[in-house]
């Protein structure tokens, strides 16, 4: 009777560990699966449904360099959890005239890669990295998924900026507004001017005629705040630089679509 007794309660031991073993895995796939609506929403059209080169319809749009293949184990084995998290989560480097450092320079992606950094909770990104690593048969090695932000980044609302300057100020701010669009934030991967970038967002050949500079800028500094679910990340830009972006878009203005300009040969 007293062994039986005993066999009992180990019996009942075995099921708790078994229980408590999928418990983890299933909470490890819920990242899993958390992590793969929002790769579909925020990165498939660049990357492809399944990591895949060619497959997203923002693909072939890009600049160079093109993402490269998340699916093959090869080169994705060689980049750790964490360089993984650091690209789509890095910090935007303070790059103002003589004292930051210089525009484009970057360790972790180019330019055309955004960061989620100030867009998405700690624990999606995470999310994201552990889904990345199906896309190529690995596994997260380990996440304490408890201790990872579940809020996403909110910031102050962004005041109105002032928009104008002197000519030769406006000169300047253009000319570094139109490095900051290429070669810092990369905006020309989700939009085009003059048919080159790509479609994720609306051309922006006439946003000069189109849109109010203030507006611009409020929008770029914190898009999720006029639109919280929008697909454009906060790309985390300095007032300084989302008032030399702002001038730079002002100058675009490229006539209507409606009257076009005559073939040239
Ligand atoms: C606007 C297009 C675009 C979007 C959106 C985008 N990426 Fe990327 N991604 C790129 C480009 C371009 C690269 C750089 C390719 C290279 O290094 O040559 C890149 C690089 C990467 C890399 C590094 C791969 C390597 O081989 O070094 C990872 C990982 C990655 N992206 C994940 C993501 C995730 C996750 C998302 C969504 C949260 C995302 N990306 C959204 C364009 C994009
Ligand atoms: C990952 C893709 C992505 C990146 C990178 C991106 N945008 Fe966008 N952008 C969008 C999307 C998508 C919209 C449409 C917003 C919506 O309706 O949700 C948008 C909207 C806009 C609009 C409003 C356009 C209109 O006609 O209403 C402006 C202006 C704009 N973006 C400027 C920029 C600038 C400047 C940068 C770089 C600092 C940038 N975007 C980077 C995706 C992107």
């Amino acid at each position: 009777m007293k062994s039986q007794y005993v066999v009992g309660l180990v019996g009942v031991g075995a099921v708790a560990v078994l229980v408590g073993v999928a418990g983890c895995t299933l909470f490890q796939n819920e990242h899993v699966k958390k992590g793969a609506d929002l790769y579909a929403y925020y990165c498939s059209h660049c990357h492809g449904a399944n990591g895949k080169p060619g497959v997203g319809f923002n693909w072939k749009l890009m600049p160079d360099p093109k993402p490269k293949d998340l699916s093959n184990k090869d080169e994705m084995s060689t980049l750790k959890d964490t360089e993984i998290f650091e690209t789509i989560s890095r910090d935007m480097k303070d790059t103002t005239p003589n004292v930051g450092d210089k525009i484009g320079d970057d360790e972790f992606a180019v330019p055309t890669m955004p960061t989620f950094k100030y867009t998405l909770s700690e624990q999606e990104l995470w999310s994201l990295v552990a889904y990345v690593r199906t896309l190529h048969g690995m596994k997260l090695e380990k996440a304490d998924w408890d201790s990872f932000k579940k809020e996403r980044p909110k910031m102050a609302a962004v005041p109105k900026p002032l928009v104008t300057a002197s000519s030769d100020e406006e000169a300047q701010l253009t000319g570094r507004g139109k490095q900051l669009y290429f070669n810092k934030y990369g905006c020309n991967a989700c939009h085009s001017v003059g048919k080159t970038g790509g479609q994720v967002g609306p051309e922006l050949d006439r946003a000069g005629f189109r849109l109010n500079p203030s507006w611009v800028y409020r929008w770029i500094k914190y898009p999720q705040s006029m639109k919280p679910e929008t697909k454009m990340p906060n790309l985390g830009i300095s007032d300084d630089d989302a008032k030399a972006i702002m001038m730079f878009l002002k100058t675009l203005n490229a006539p209507p679509p409606e009257k076009p300009l005559p073939a040239s040969s």
